[in-house]
């Protein structure tokens, strides 16, 4: 073969590999439909220590004493939690860093408020003797940290609290508060650490009594200052953890549930009234995921969470159903309903509202926007069908004295489909619909809203994740919640707003009860999953009309009962700014080189790429680890016809 033979043969070639290529072409002059404003938010509850041991700053376990052990029983289950409290009970969180130096018992009657009545006795033989609290998984101790709280105390004599190593031997902080009541009295306290303190977790608290006798220790708190301005009660909150939130761009917060909102008992649900004020004056309740929740955080806390990220809530109400299937309906919702109203008034109300009023009280005088209010979770599992009955009360009393608020129901979206109409033929304004799924799932529901009636019902995705890896997501879960999020994106005139869930888990064992969530942490570190980046990237990178997308030659890959496509994509343009957004997602082991055509906006220059990928789907973060996996920033040269290389399991934002 001559030279120019050799050429031509070559260019053959390469046309052709090039016309194998995937092809995706931007229409950019067709970007018409419009992108929810309200698309990327969060989904909260108390569940896998989000709160307790995790958001909610407080650090002590069990500052309300209500964790208590049977000691010397010999009967089990039902019958023994029934049994009025022995004097052999002791506590599972507070306890004698000597066990001989005395005794310390719960005290079910003797507490400090009407609704915190709980408390420990301590009988001490021995001078000089300290009852300890593990916290949650540890204590941290960071240098020059200013740390508060407040223990209630009857004794008398000096004692001293603070933070020390695990074996006692090493004191970090503290601080000498003299007793001197024999009733209830408080003591508030505050102690910094050295600045050459070592940051750990491996420390617990302390209260040392100088002199052996007796002592009761009751609703006992501490707190780190947050370093952060306080606005909105910014030292309640774990200021890492916030940090991880605020990278996520939320537009919104649902809250408080998901099943906290119901509980497994009425007694059990979140009664939003019993959650303001001080912390003593809160009762608290067992969330339905088995642990003890103070309601530290409590109504004005997520309406502030909400506030300091920037956020509007989406609001659930109780809606007359629990999780063991015990609900009510016709006069007997009357009292919830009103509750409902009453919640909403403290958000939204004025000062000169009775809620308003009491919100300003509790230190915010401001009302918080509101547009969306749900109305229970979940109720396509109330089998009884008194749902449509539950939803027509509760939307007729709002809607008369909130006509501006949009009403989500949770009745099962296949009754609703393309109707709007539940089955009592009353309009609903938007469904909460769904979707835990495996990644092949969530690959083969990635153009699922692509069909749906343009008219029909908006559609809030309420609860969504794609549940590979554990305590936290892997790379496989990132891909699949990025092809979800392709859809859902693309589909964002209907999809109004979507929040992944769980959002939080403490990693330590026994901090679980659901798998496969979004950010995770001990006491000291926190970090986000793969699946989290997914998210930053998705939410941070989004303009406000749908750039459609004519797409050819898409690869597929094996998988399961039959192949699936092995790229995904989307495309958004900022009307304001020009800026178009492209995502892709490989979910495959292969690379694919796909070459990109742009229509109707002319594209020069260096575009910005934003690429998360892992060396294989399990691959992932951990709290040993937590930014193996992270976004990298590079840069693309792009023209109207430009060629963006999809590394294996990878996902690209390209900003042009
Ligand atoms: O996200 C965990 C749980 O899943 C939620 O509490 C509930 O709404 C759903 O079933």
């Amino acid at each position: 073969m001559n030279k120019r033979k050799i050429v031509i043969a070559a260019a053959l070639l390469i046309a052709a590999s090039v016309s194998a290529q995937p092809k995706l072409t931007l229409q950019v002059g067709n970007a018409t439909r419009s992108v929810s404003p309200t698309l990327y938010g969060l989904m909260t509850e108390e569940i896998n220590f989000a709160y307790e041991g995790g958001l909610y700053s407080q650090l002590l376990r069990d500052p309300s004493m209500q964790e208590n052990v049977q000691m010397g029983g010999n009967r089990r289950g039902q019958q023994q939690q029934q049994q009025a409290p022995r004097p052999t009970q002791t506590m599972r969180y507070w306890l004698l860093a000597d066990t001989t130096s005395g005794t310390i018992r719960f005290a079910q009657n003797g507490g400090i408020s009407f609704e915190n009545k709980k408390s420990i006795n301590i009988n001490l033989t021995k001078d000089g003797a300290s009852v300890v609290n593990p916290g949650f998984w540890g204590i941290p101790v960071y240098p020059a940290k200013r740390y508060f709280g407040d223990t209630y105390i009857k004794g008398q004599g000096r004692a001293t609290v603070g933070l020390r190593s695990l074996d006692g031997s090493k004191v970090f902080a503290q601080k000498e508060i003299t007793l001197n009541s024999a009733d209830w009295k408080q003591y508030s306290f505050e102690f910094t650490t050295p600045a050459d303190a070592q940051r750990t977790k491996d420390a617990q608290f302390f209260i040392t009594f100088e002199k052996a006798g007796n002592y009761s220790l009751a609703y006992t708190t501490l707190y780190p200052e947050s370093g952060k301005q306080v606005t909105c009660k910014s030292n309640w909150f774990r200021q890492d953890i916030m940090d991880l939130l605020r990278e996520m761009h939320p537009k919104f917060l649902r809250f408080p549930g998901g099943n906290y909102l119901e509980g497994n008992r009425f007694a059990d649900r979140f009664d939003w009234k019993s959650t303001r004020g001080n912390v003593i004056n809160r009762p608290g309740h067992r969330s339905p995921w088995g642990y003890w929740s103070t309601d530290g955080m409590g109504i004005l806390e997520f309406l502030c969470w909400c506030e300091e990220m920037g956020a509007e809530p989406i609001l659930g109400v109780f809606a007359g159903y629990v999780l063991s299937g015990d609900y009510v309906v016709g006069d007997a919702l009357n009292s919830f309903i009103q509750d409902a109203l009453d919640e909403i008034e403290y958000t939204i109300g004025s000062t000169s509202t009775k809620w308003g009023a009491e919100r300003a009280k509790d230190g915010h005088p401001e009302p918080f926007k509101l547009t969306y209010v749900e109305i229970g979770n979940e109720d396509f599992f109330d089998r009884s069908g008194s749902y449509s009955q539950r939803f027509t009360q509760f939307y007729n009393a709002i809607k008369a004295k909130y006509p501006q608020l949009q009403i989500i129901s949770t009745q099962d979206e296949r009754a609703l489909r393309g109707n709007s109409v539940d089955p009592q033929g009353l309009k609903v304004d938007v469904i909460d619909e769904h979707y835990y799924r495996n990644a092949e799932s969530m690959y083969r529901a990635a153009q699922q809203y692509d069909s749906y009636d343009r008219n029909g019902v908006k559609i809030f995705c309420g609860e969504w994740a794609t549940r590979e890896g554990k305590p936290t997501t892997n790379m496989n879960a990132a891909l699949g919640d990025a092809a979800w999020m392709t859809c859902m994106e693309r589909n964002s005139d209907i999809l109004v707003a979507h929040c992944y869930a769980p959002l939080f888990v403490n990693v330590n064992e026994g901090g679980m009860q659901w798998e496969s969530d979004l950010i995770g942490y001990d006491a000291i570190t926190s970090f986000g999953s793969p699946a989290y980046w997914a998210q930053v990237m998705f939410a941070g990178n989004l303009g406000d009309k749908v750039v459609p997308i004519q797409s050819e030659q898409i690869p597929t890959m094996e998988m399961g009962r039959e192949p699936v496509p092995q790229l995904y994509f989307v495309s958004t343009r900022d009307t304001k700014t020009g800026k178009i957004y492209l995502k892709v997602v490989n979910g495959g082991a292969t690379a694919q080189k796909v070459n990109v055509a742009v229509e109707g906006q002319k594209v020069s220059g260096k575009a910005k790429v934003i690429t998360l990928k892992g060396e294989g789907p399990l691959d992932t973060n951990d709290i040993d680890h937590p930014t193996k996996i992270t976004p990298q920033n590079s840069q693309l040269k792009v023209s109207s016809n430009f060629v963006l290389s999809m590394e294996p399991y990878s996902i690209k934002v390209v900003i042009m």
